[in-house]
């Protein structure tokens, strides 16, 4: 028998079972760094599932105070509101209504959670808009950028009156931290935290969002959310950010864009988050439903992952019962 050399590393060593191989993890998801995105519908009489999205619903008031509850006892670090008014208008005026759904809803929120989940709103007008999108529209249909700052600015004060304790910056126009930074700011609202949509893509994986919010966009939103192609102009987005004010930088979406957060975490010294978009959602509810994939590991790796790139929050559909797969790993 020839002697083949015997290999002198041997990096199985530490794979053997399974407390060596979480002794020597090198990333850990955590319920308290996910963030749960949850839906309020003005019009809902009950829970409405969303077909493309199995697993999540737009919400009543009632149902919406329970989920959030449900969230806080699961251990959850934040839940983001999305409102779904019942009439849209071209300039989004339910946006900056008090009495406006979403803004019923962050107040109901704070208070019924408050104490216990970081309060996070979505400050953009697509929800709100007739048209669909994420700020006013020009004279030549495009949406103009600096006639949007005034109205995500009024958005700014609405929502920290109505109690959220971070602003969720998600239209993608230019100098929209500034702007909103500048109004909290001038009304005294200095310790309102911004989360910045800095690196937010303008991607088909949106999809299912679209009918979570009765979106009425004809058209995309490609000339103002980022183009898929490009590597180096989600860093200069994220510094853009930073330079502004914002408290938090965030990449979306995540799984298909682990290089953009990787390079984003390693060009900041702030918190860095990701989105796992609806898109994300859908394709493994539907694989898991055919049992081509196993919903549980499919999740956990692909959180896994997210996190392994660079983030150290993530938004997720899942983030309650992925608190609850977390609590019961831990017995
Ligand atoms: C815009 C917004 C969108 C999403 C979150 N905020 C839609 C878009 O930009 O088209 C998508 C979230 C998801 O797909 O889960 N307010």
């Amino acid at each position: 028998m020839t002697s083949l050399p015997l290999p002198t590393d041997r990096p199985r060593r530490l794979r053997g079972s399974g407390p060596l191989r979480r002794l020597v993890a090198e990333h850990r998801l955590a319920a308290a760094d996910l963030i749960l995105p949850v839906f309020l519908a003005e019009e809902a009489t009950e829970p409405r599932p969303i077909a493309s999205m199995p697993g999540v619903v737009q919400h009543t008031e009632d149902s919406l105070r329970a989920a959030a509850q449900e969230a806080a006892a699961a251990g959850v670090g934040g839940i983001m509101l999305f409102g779904v008014p019942a009439t849209k208008d071209a300039v989004g005026s339910a946006a900056t209504d008090p009495a406006g759904i979403a803004n019923r809803g962050l107040a109901l929120l704070r208070e019924e959670v408050g104490e216990d989940l970081v309060v996070i709103s979505d400050l953009c007008l697509d929800e709100f808009t007739d048209h669909g999108h994420c700020g006013l529209l020009a004279a030549d249909g495009t949406v103009d950028n600096d006639a949007t700052l005034e109205r995500y600015a009024e958005m700014a004060l609405v929502q920290h009156e109505a109690g959220a304790h971070v602003l969720g910056l998600s239209g993608m126009m230019d100098g929209q931290v500034a702007a909103c930074r500048a109004a909290l700011d001038g009304a005294g609202a200095t310790g309102t935290a911004i989360l910045s949509y800095s690196a937010k893509y303008a991607s088909a994986f949106y999809g299912p969002f679209r009918e979570a919010v009765d979106s009425q966009l004809r058209g995309d939103r490609r000339a103002y959310q980022m183009d898929p192609a490009n590597r180096a102009e989600g860093t200069r987005e994220a510094l853009l950010d930073v330079e502004q004010g914002a408290d938090i930088v965030m990449v979306k979406p995540a799984l298909g864009y682990l290089d953009v957060l990787s390079d984003v975490a390693a060009s900041v010294d702030i918190p860095v988050a990701a989105y796992q978009v609806s898109g994300e959602l859908a394709m493994v509810e539907a694989a898991a439903a055919n049992g081509w994939l196993d919903r549980r590991r499919t999740i956990t790796e692909s959180l896994t992952s997210i996190r392994r790139a660079g983030a150290s929050i993530i938004a997720t559909y899942w983030a309650t019962e992925v608190a609850r797969w977390l609590a019961e790993g831990e017995h």
